[in-house]
């Protein structure tokens, strides 16, 4: 990083960092959070977005967080309660407690009047103001955390009044221009947005990133002199870079080396890019951490998702949410986690697909598991192909492996789910709960129709249908008695033989239907209901 002198989300934890380390005495953050997003051309406030599974605010916030602790500050204004009960799930504590004021800026006239009205929550209480302000827009997600600091750090040793990151672009259209003087130290003298710029300010390549550090005195008395006189009519945050320089304050620049850290997100198109460069980030993370993925190009891992040592995933393994994975455990290709937690020395075959649920180590998942919201698979069970489940406890050891639905269920240790059971736990009204007790042994095709508790030890015969409570250690039955005919099958089949030979020797007089002459034989002898009907239709006629 280069700078110049001028007269120049799930949870807490989740977006601060761990140690807590770090927060810088007397720095508040503003993070502007409140436009519509118009170049999106969405319904949804632009900052709601998700990039790698988090709403983009949520990467500003969280490095607010993380340099002052609880002094943040978020303006919503676009869809308000969405963005506020966002970033309230996202930071608020176990005790309820809210790290992050909220404030409102009604009408969006732009981004010196968002920062504006963030101004009664610093005023001087018994912390005292704020000796500075971090100010960051909302759709920066590639923003690093020690960039930040640099910039702090740079605003400091420059006794700056305001201090801009910059990057220099290819391409800068779209962007607020950093204009500078010509004299030899080319420091900052003014920020000019695209729609205002002439065709020698839009040549120029270096731009305003939307991050800013100012003095905490200076930062409102210039946001009040903000004229609105501009091609978009709307008072810039930005201007106030202008009217330091102009009184003569210091400015200071930091210039990003990876520019792509200032992507400001404000199409569709810069949404995915930002995308695709944190996915990377991301699983950098994780393969540094000691995570193997057989194909990292497709394996796809959200912002907060954790993932223990020696973890193997396979390609096109998803994982999404607040996902948690274990240790050793083992993802295979097409399987997709969202807000699950895996234990350790788990292992999760292709093609399955979980909701928040919570797996405990040395379980055996799949092929082709469904489980969605509410279940439990105890150590060392196993949930087989094709099998459904739904709010259900499986126990220790026990295992559903076969071509199962599983729904409002707490079952026991060392059960045996037969293949092709099903729980009727809706009456087309209510839910219902089964309860199957330890060692359970259910026979293939039992249907048990809830509410309905089956006794530890219990035996239950395949295809029964259990309709009531069954005592422990009992063995039940319920099903149609078996009739065995002897001779029958093979009777059958020679009066079948005999069919064909007749039908075979019969000539179709007829042109032909399309049927065999045997079948258009059946089909003629068939039924005299109907042809009475078309008789009678003729009579009639
Ligand atoms: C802004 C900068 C531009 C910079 C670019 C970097 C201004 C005037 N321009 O332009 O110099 O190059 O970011 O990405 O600041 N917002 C509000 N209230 C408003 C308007 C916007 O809270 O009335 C919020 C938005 O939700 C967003 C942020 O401010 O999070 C930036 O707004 P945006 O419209 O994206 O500004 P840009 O045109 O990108
Ligand atoms: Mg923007």
């Amino acid at each position: 990083m280069r700078h110049s002198r001028a007269t120049e989300v799930s949870t807490v934890k989740k977006l601060v960092s761990p140690d807590q380390q770090g927060k810088i005495a007397g720095l508040a953050v503003v993070v502007m959070a409140a436009g519509l997003g118009k170049r999106m051309r969405s319904k949804q406030a632009k900052v709601l977005h998700p990039v790698s599974g988090q709403p983009m605010v949520l990467y500003s916030v969280g490095l607010g967080l993380r340099v002052a602790g609880d002094r943040v500050a978020v303006v919503v204004g676009y869809q308000a309660d969405l963005v506020r009960q966002v970033i309230g799930r996202a930071t608020s504590g176990k005790s309820g407690d809210f790290p992050v004021a909220i404030v409102e800026q009604r009408e969006q006239l732009g981004t010196g009047h968002a920062v504006l009205q963030s101004r009664p929550l610093f005023a001087v209480g018994k912390r005292g103001a704020p000796s500075r302000y971090l100010i960051l827009n909302g759709d920066t997600p590639l923003l690093q955390e020690k960039t930040v600091r640099e910039l702090l750090r740079v605003h400091e040793a420059e006794r700056a009044t305001v201090t801009i990151l910059t990057a220099v672009l290819e391409d800068a259209s779209g962007y607020g221009r950093v204009v500078r003087a010509n004299s030899a130290e080319r420091g900052v003298s003014r920020i000019v947005e695209d729609r205002d710029a002439n065709a020698e300010v839009q040549a120029i390549r270096e731009i305003n990133v939307g991050t800013y550090v100012v003095d905490g005195e200076f930062l409102f008395s210039a946001l009040e002199k903000l004229d609105p006189s501009n091609a978009q009519g709307e008072y810039y945050l930005t201007e106030i870079v202008h009217l330091a320089e102009h009184s003569g304050r210091p400015v200071a620049a930091v210039v990003l080396d990876n520019p792509d850290e200032g992507l400001g997100v404000n199409t569709r198109r810069q949404l995915a890019e930002a995308e695709q460069v944190v996915r990377q980030q991301i699983r950098d993370r994780w393969l540094d951490a000691g995570v193997t993925m057989i194909d990292p190009a497709s394996t796809w891992i959200d912002a907060a998702v954790t993932i223990g040592r020696d973890t193997v995933l396979y390609p096109n393994v998803t994982l999404e949410g607040t996902t948690v994975i274990g240790e050793d455990c083992v993802l295979r290709s097409s399987t997709r986690l969202t807000d699950c937690t895996v234990g350790n020395g788990v292992e999760i075959l292709d093609h399955c697909v979980l909701a928040d649920s919570h797996i405990e180590d040395g379980a055996h998942l799949g092929p082709f598991a469904h489980l969605r919201p509410g279940v439990v698979v105890r150590k060392k069970a196993k949930v087989g192909n094709f099998v459904e489940m739904k709010k259900t406890d499986l126990g220790e050891g026990s295992k559903a492996n076969h071509l199962s639905y599983l729904g409002d269920t707490k079952i026991g240790k060392g059960v045996n789910i037969g293949a092709g059971t099903i729980t009727c736990n809706y009456d087309g009204v209510r839910k219902f709960q089964t309860v199957i007790g330890d060692g359970v042994f259910l026979g293939s095709d039992t249907q048990l129709i809830a509410p309905v508790t089956v006794g530890a030890g219990a035996i239950v015969a395949a295809g029964t249908t259990v309709t009531e409570d069954v005592p422990a250690d009992a063995l039940v039955i319920g099903r149609v008695p078996q009739v065995n005919r002897p001779g029958w099958a093979a009777r059958r089949r020679a009066l079948q033989v005999g069919v064909n030979r007749e039908t075979l020797n019969v000539k179709p007089k007829t042109k032909s239907t399309g049927l065999t002459p045997h079948v258009s034989r059946l089909t003629k002898k068939r039924p005299l209901v109907s042809k009475g009907r078309q008789v009678e239709k003729r009579t009639r006629g």
